[in-house]
Parts: structure tokens; C-alpha cells; sequence
């Protein structure tokens, strides 16, 4: 085995010996879907102030760019897949080697490739509500910037903005999950966004980051992977049958 692949045999040997595995995933799960992260040098960040699309004050003070931004996001979302390391981890799951996804990303790409223990921590934007009255609406009311028939309010989708509270049901299972984890696998993300952040440092189990981009801030792991997030699950995966 090449000396690279230690790193990847160490994470194996740490599934092996895991009995709760949990699994963080970020925007960087996704990129190779096709779906733009946040923070790279092509991401939805380099040339968007989040503070100007991704907040309640944009949603009121600015509709129609929060329309224009969700729009966008969803339209580029037409026909956009899982890709293999989306559908690895749903092996996983049903082989009983990973009890719950826990992710930031709001594609549904998880739930698409088939994991069913999923906890959409920054919700989804497949789903729309009223922002005013909190009554459900569909995709087409949205884009097409209807009004609440309810109480004449702006239409959103369920995507936790900044400075919003994460849903209580996704975080409380995160949570549970984390806790009772031996085995913490993050996976694609910069770890910069409150709360999430901070759910590697609260297992007791072992930690491991698979990431394009692996700064100091993140020796704190057990073990981490450079790379892209298909190829390094591809790689465990052989390992995993070898
Ligand atoms: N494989 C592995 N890592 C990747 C890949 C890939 N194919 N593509 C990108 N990455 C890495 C990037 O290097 C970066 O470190 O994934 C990370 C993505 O980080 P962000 O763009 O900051 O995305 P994320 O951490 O998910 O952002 C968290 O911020 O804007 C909010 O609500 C939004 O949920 C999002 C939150
Ligand atoms: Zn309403």
C-alpha cells in the first residue's frame, strides 16, 4: 500500500472498530454534483456578500435579490445527481457501518442516493413557506414571487439564513448522534458557520477530516485525508473489500 494510502487505512480500521459512526458532511460533498461550494475560489462567496442574500434583513430589506440569489440556487439545481461518494455513504448505512448523516447542505443529495438517517442541519431548499405566517408553499409560488394567499407575505425557501436558528429536530438528532459517536467522519466542509462547527469537538469518539483544503485549525483530528471527498471514499471503499 502506498505510504498515502496509510491515512486511509488508519480511518478503515477505525470503522471497523466503531459501533456509532457518524458522518458531517459540507458543500464540498457536493461540488463534484456539480453544485458550487461557498468558500473556494469558485464559490458562492467570492462574489456574493452572504450578508446581502443569506439574512432575514436581505429577505425583507431586498426581496428580489434573496429571489434572485434562491432562484438562481435552485435553477442550477435542475438536474443536478448524487455522485459515488454520495452513494458510498448510503452503502455504508445500509451495511451498518455509518448509523447517521449529519450535513450542512441543503441539495438533498444524501436522501437521493438513498441514506435514510439523515439530519438536514441548515434545512433544504427543496421545501418553501410563507416567511410571515409560516404557511407552506410549492416551488412554482416562489419563483414566481407569489404572494402568501394567507397573509399577503413573501414566500422563501426552507433554508436557515444567518443568524436563524437551526431546526430544533435536525440539531437534537445531530447532537444525540455526535455524542453517542465512536467514529466522527467530516467530510467537505471549512467548519467556519456556528453551530455546526463546533459538532467534531463534541464526541468523545475518534475524528476524521476528508477535505480538498486541511488548515492547522484542523490538527485536532484523529486523522485527516487531502483530497477530493469521491475519491477518498472511493479509496476506503476498496480498502473496506480488499
Ligand atoms: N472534496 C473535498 N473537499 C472539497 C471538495 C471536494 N470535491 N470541494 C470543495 N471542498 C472543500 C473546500 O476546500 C472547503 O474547505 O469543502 C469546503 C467547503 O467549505 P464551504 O464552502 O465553507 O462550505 P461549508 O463548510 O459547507 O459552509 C457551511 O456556510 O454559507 C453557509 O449555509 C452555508 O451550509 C453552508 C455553511
Ligand atoms: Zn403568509
Amino acid at each position: 500500500m502506498t505510504s498515502s494510502y496509510q491515512h486511509h487505512a488508519t480511518l478503515v480500521n477505525y470503522m471497523y472498530q466503531s459501533k456509532h459512526t457518524v458522518i458531517l458532511t459540507g458543500a464540498g460533498m457536493s461540488t463534484e454534483s456539480g453544485i458550487p461550494d461557498f468558500r473556494s475560489r469558485s464559490g458562492w462567496w467570492k462574489d456574493i456578500d452572504p450578508l446581502t442574500v443569506a439574512t432575514e434583513e436581505a429577505l425583507h430589506k431586498n426581496y428580489d435579490l434573496f429571489h434572485e440569489f434562491y432562484s438562481a440556487r435552485l435553477k442550477g439545481l435542475g438536474d443536478i445527481k448524487p455522485h459515488k461518494g454520495h452513494f458510498i455513504i448510503a452503502k455504508w448505512e445500509q451495511d451498518g457501518l455509518v448509523q447517521s448523516v449529519a450535513t450542512q447542505n441543503v441539495d438533498g443529495l444524501h436522501h437521493e442516493a438513498g441514506s435514510q438517517n439523515v439530519d438536514q442541519l441548515h434545512g433544504s431548499i427543496h421545501s418553501f413557506r410563507c416567511h410571515d405566517c409560516g404557511m407552506k408553499g410549492v416551488k412554482q409560488q416562489f419563483l414566481e414571487k407569489e404572494s402568501c394567499s394567507n397573509c399577503g407575505g413573501h414566500f422563501r425557501p426552507n433554508v436557515v439564513l444567518f443568524g436563524e436558528a437551526l431546526p430544533d429536530d435536525a440539531w437534537d438528532s445531530a447532537l444525540f448522534h455526535i455524542q453517542k459517536a465512536d467514529l466522527v467522519i467530516v467530510i467537505g466542509t471549512s467548519l467556519q458557520v456556528y453551530p455546526v462547527s463546533q459538532l467534531p469537538r463534541m464526541t468523545s469518539g475518534k475524528t476524521a477530516f476528508i477535505n480538498k483544503e486541511i488548515g492547522s485549525e484542523q490538527s485536532f483530528f484523529d486523522v485527516t485525508i487531502e483530497g477530493s471527498a469521491g475519491e477518498a471514499l472511493s479509496v476506503i471503499e476498496q480498502l473496506l473489500n480488499s
